[in-house]
């Protein structure tokens, strides 16, 4: 393993590369990143580094978002084939036909979904700043919010808005049962409990604080509580347990984990940089027209 990353780091300075990982990443890989995020902060990191190869250690869709970003620069993304399964939930053709249907709504779009959906939609938005953007919508204007249904009621909830709900979700949050979160509140009655807002609107009323996986690296590290019951994908342990050495954490049963985002290793991250195959690619025009609702997010957050 030694070898490797002393490769890898070889091939980012030879390359000028710039590495950026996401917190559900493997440990290992979260580890040799210059910078390690949730996908607000990695948005506006790619928007910033200006480097000319940008390592993406993470599911395509962020990766395509880093691209949209900084078009000059080379996005590589190491596992190919990592994809969301909620991002493929929203059809582009669907898509269009709703709009079609409804030419008074404004279209909000979770940064999990394609570029070409991004395209279509009218602005962007992430785990991390969901109310902030739809705040900034006028509340008589019908809004359909997609792909996430369980990020969309969530924040509906918060805000005591109603909104059009695309039927996607998250598996690996989806599947995060309200039974477990009791038994393991019951189990260790002082932890906060921390979940992801992609959880069950069930699950997230259970909780003391739904979070961004940023949001949650920020809660660990400034409450003055020693434990924490963590609600999400389990890469994020390792970047709460590096962060916080002396607080206990407790993750779910089974244990949540999102394989597309377990298929960066640093195997990949190596060829990536030896071969320069996986790069993102996509159409200049797509880019284009993607960016106005990303762009129009960032202006918000
Ligand atoms: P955040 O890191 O933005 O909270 O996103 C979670 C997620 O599911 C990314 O796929
Ligand atoms: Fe997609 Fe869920 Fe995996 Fe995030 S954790 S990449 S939303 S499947």
């Amino acid at each position: 393993m030694q070898e490797i990353i002393q490769r890898i780091q070889e091939l980012k300075t030879a390359n000028n590369a710039v590495i950026l990982a996401h917190n559900y990443v493997r440990g290992e890989v979260q580890d040799i990143a210059d910078f390690v995020g949730d996908s607000l902060a990695l948005s506006i990191q790619a928007k910033k580094v200006q480097a000319p190869v940008i390592v993406f250690c993470g599911v395509r869709f962020m990766a395509e978002t880093a691209k949209i970003l900084s078009p000059d620069s080379e996005v590589l993304l190491p596992a190919p084939d990592a994809g969301c399964p909620m991002a493929d939930m929203a059809d582009p053709k669907e898509v269009i036909k709703y709009r079609e249907a409804h030419p008074e709504a404004v279209f909000v779009a979770y940064v999990n979904t394609t570029a070409a959906v991004k395209a279509l939609v009218d602005i962007c938005c992430t785990s991390a700043n969901a109310d902030k953007v739809l705040r900034t919508i006028p509340a008589d204007r019908e809004v359909l919010f997609l792909p996430d249904q369980n990020l969309g009621a969530n924040t509906a909830a918060k805000l005591g808005r109603k909104l059009a709900l695309w039927p996607g979700f998250c598996p690996t949050h989806n599947r995060i049962h309200p039974d477990e979160v009791r038994r393991i509140k019951a189990q260790y009655p002082n932890a906060k409990l921390l979940v992801h807002p992609e959880c069950l609107p069930a699950v997230v009323e259970l909780a003391d604080a739904a979070l961004s996986t940023g949001g949650m690296v920020k809660y660990v590290k400034e409450s003055d509580a020693q434990e924490f019951i963590i609600g999400t994908e389990n890469g994020i342990l390792h970047q709460l347990a590096l962060q916080n050495p002396d607080k206990r954490l407790y993750p779910l049963e089974p244990l949540p984990t999102c394989p597309n985002m377990k298929k960066v290793t640093l195997e990949n991250l190596l060829h990536a940089l030896e071969t320069h195959e996986t790069k993102v690619e996509l159409p200049k025009e797509l880019m284009d027209r993607a960016r106005l609702p990303i762009e129009r997010m960032l202006e918000i957050a």
